[in-house]
């Protein structure tokens, strides 16, 4: 989705825009911009496509210190050079660049345009820049202050004007920004990954705020003015977490790193002497959630198979109903949230709209809320009561990868943490969290040995048409196992719980189609092989994901990829990385562009 980058100092802009802008990418994007000031007014380029597309246009010397960049994802209007960002009014004195959407641009279009104004493009921000230059008379927080009372819908915007030099704009309703802190400079972004090479000193806008930012002074108000203090904070990730180091792709980076992120998740947080699970985020809401009598996790894409990994955890040790609904759906639904109901907001990038207006909704309706978040400072993570942050570094692959494996394991501790208070024996907590404690060197030695997943891929890839099967808390890893085929390989897949299968899509299997069967050992192994029988009858090719020593699967199935042995309820966190592996292997024999896999991006912002 859209990506916002802005600069004021005493370097030169370009260089650290078109960077920046490099480093937003990855949310996927169509065309691209970039705006600098000085004392000969605004200079604009802007262009469809990548951003060396833009690059070839812009005269890479220039010597500006002030500026502003934009990756737009196109929801109104095509993605053409005149619907790149930045916009610029009428009058060519104010730029602007914005994620989000006017609502109500309409209805501002036709009043601007009876006041003699005229557009040069479709969008609704340029409704915006329009609008503020309409208010404009030589005060640009002023002006886009004004303008702001007039807009409904969401943004994230940066404004700058040609008589104002040094001085950027921004404000926040719905779309993240954050400011930079550096030495007679500050930066301004939607995404910390845009300004992680400058600074890691960031302050966090909220929504209703704006900031006007100059070299040396950033100054926060709520959209009436009101002046807001809030102090300067660290961003936990690193550079080199950001960046390839070596691996052809980040999917294939954050697979990889998954034992790292997973330990870095659960340290602290278990103590294998005691058989104790400590969740700081918890600790207020503790009693109200011990007190729960119904659960509801909400998320979108891989994060809500994740949360219906944990729904399976939550009634297993927690003995809570619970039920896992599409942030989408649940929204809209007029959902029953009665006194006891805690909602769980399931997020990576803690951005997605949808899931933002569930939480949202449950927060109105008067639900403990909590959020199960990665990106610290995110509006889930700020909007939620209380919470739990995945700790598994920046995820940048479009797939998200480890910040599945990162939300079940935070579930898993959530559970055994609400568990331990009410029905969990210390014996029973005791061997969760040592069996919890082992994944990621689990996950270590899988990833040793994990070739047999690329021939698996390179077998298979020109097949259109997979099935995933699995049972228990395996049947939402079947789900994740073929939402990842489908979003980088572009190969249509379904993932079912296995006995679904014969209720109707065992119509599917013809001689040869690729079936992924999570067979790896449980109350449920005996069904599930008759599951696999019920395939191979059928002459369906069967790979099966097995526990490491079973002998008995190896003549049942074409293909046995093992993993470790680990408890039922935490097999996600190993039965899932070769499904993964086989995704972006398939991915890549099939020439795809795994980070930036067609029509998607990493973060969802609109609804
Ligand atoms: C799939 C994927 C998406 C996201 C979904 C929710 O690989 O990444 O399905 O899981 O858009 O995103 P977050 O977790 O950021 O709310």
């Amino acid at each position: 989705m859209c990506g916002i980058i802005g600069y004021t100092g005493q370097k030169r802009a370009l260089p650290i825009l078109l960077e920046g802008l490099r480093r937003l990418e990855y949310r996927g994007y169509d065309s691209a911009g970039v705006a600098l000031v000085d004392r000969n007014g605004l200079s604009v380029t802007k262009a469809a496509g990548r951003i060396f597309v833009l690059e070839q246009l812009i005269d890479t010397q220039l010597p500006q210190t002030h500026g502003i960049g934009h990756t737009r994802w196109a929801t109104h209007g095509a993605p053409t050079d005149v619907n790149a960002h930045p916009h610029v009014d009428a009058t060519d004195r104010i730029a602007l660049i914005h994620n989000g959407i006017i609502e109500n641009n309409r209805a501002l279009r036709t009043y601007l345009e009876q006041q003699g104004i005229e557009f040069r493009s479709e969008t609704d921000t340029e409704v915006l820049v329009q609008l503020i230059a309409h208010f404009y008379d030589g005060d640009l927080e002023a002006a886009v202050r004004r303008a702001l009372h007039d807009v409904t819908g969401t943004y994230g915007i940066a404004v700058v004007a040609r008589d104002e030099l040094g001085v950027i704009i921004a404000a926040r309703k719905g779309s993240p920004l954050i400011v930079g802190v550096g030495k007679g400079e500050h930066l301004l972004a939607s995404d910390p990954a845009a300004i992680l090479a400058h600074t890691t000193q960031v302050v966090y806008l909220d929504d209703g705020e704006m900031a006007r930012i100059t070299p040396d002074e950033l100054r926060l108000t709520t959209l009436d003015a009101v002046p807001v203090a809030r102090g300067v904070e660290e961003v936990e990730w690193s550079l080199e977490q950001i960046e390839l180091s070596g691996y052809d792709h980040f999917m294939l980076k954050e697979i990889f790193e998954q034992p790292e992120a997973i330990e870095t998740c659960l340290r602290g947080r278990i103590d294998l002497t005691e058989g104790a699970v400590r969740l700081g985020g918890l600790v207020d809401c503790t009693r109200e959630l011990t007190r729960a009598k119904r659960i509801i996790l909400t998320a979108c894409g891989t994060a809500w198979h994740a949360a219906l990994v944990g729904e399976y955890l939550f009634e297993e040790l927690v003995r809570i109903p619970t039920e896992t609904e599409y942030a989408s759906e649940f929204r809209y639904r007029n959902p029953i949230i009665d006194d006891g109901t805690v909602v769980i907001a399931v997020s990576q990038s803690g951005e997605t709209a949808d899931t933002l207006a569930a939480l949202a909704e449950a927060k109105q309706r008067g639900a403990l809320t909590l959020g199960v978040v990665n990106v610290v400072g995110s509006t889930v993570a700020r909007e939620s009561d209380e919470g739990v942050f995945l700790h598994v570094g920046p995820e940048i692959g479009v797939a998200s990868t480890k910040a599945f494996t990162g939300q079940v394991a935070v579930l898993a501790m959530i559970a055994c943490y609400l568990g331990r208070r009410k029905h969990m024996s210390p014996t029973a907590a005791m061997q969760f969290i040592s069996a919890l404690a082992q994944i990621p060197d689990q996950m270590r030695r899988f990833l040793k040995n994990a070739e047999q997943t690329e021939g698996i891929a390179e077998q298979y890839c020109n097949r259109e048409n997979w099935l995933y099967l699995g049972r228990g808390y395996n049947y939402p890893v079947a789900l994740e196992g073929a939402l990842k085929l489908k979003e980088i390989s572009y190969i249509h897949a379904e993932g079912l719980p296995a006995a679904e299968m014969k209720h109707g899509p065992i119509a599917l299997i013809t001689k040869g189609m690729p079936v992924v069967v999570i067979a790896t050992a449980g109350v449920q192994y005996d069904k599930i092989l008759n599951n696999i029988e019920e395939v191979r009858t059928r002459g369906g090719s069967v790979i099966a994901i097995a526990t490491e020593g079973d002998k008995e699967i190896q003549s049942m199935a074409e293909h046995v990829v093992y993993v470790p042995d680990t408890i039922e309820p935490l097999q996600p966190l190993l039965t899932s990385i070769p499904l993964q592996l086989i995704a972006y292997h398939a991915a890549v024999k099939r020439g795809c562009n795994v980070d930036k896999p067609r029509n998607l991006a990493k973060s969802v912002t609109v609804e």
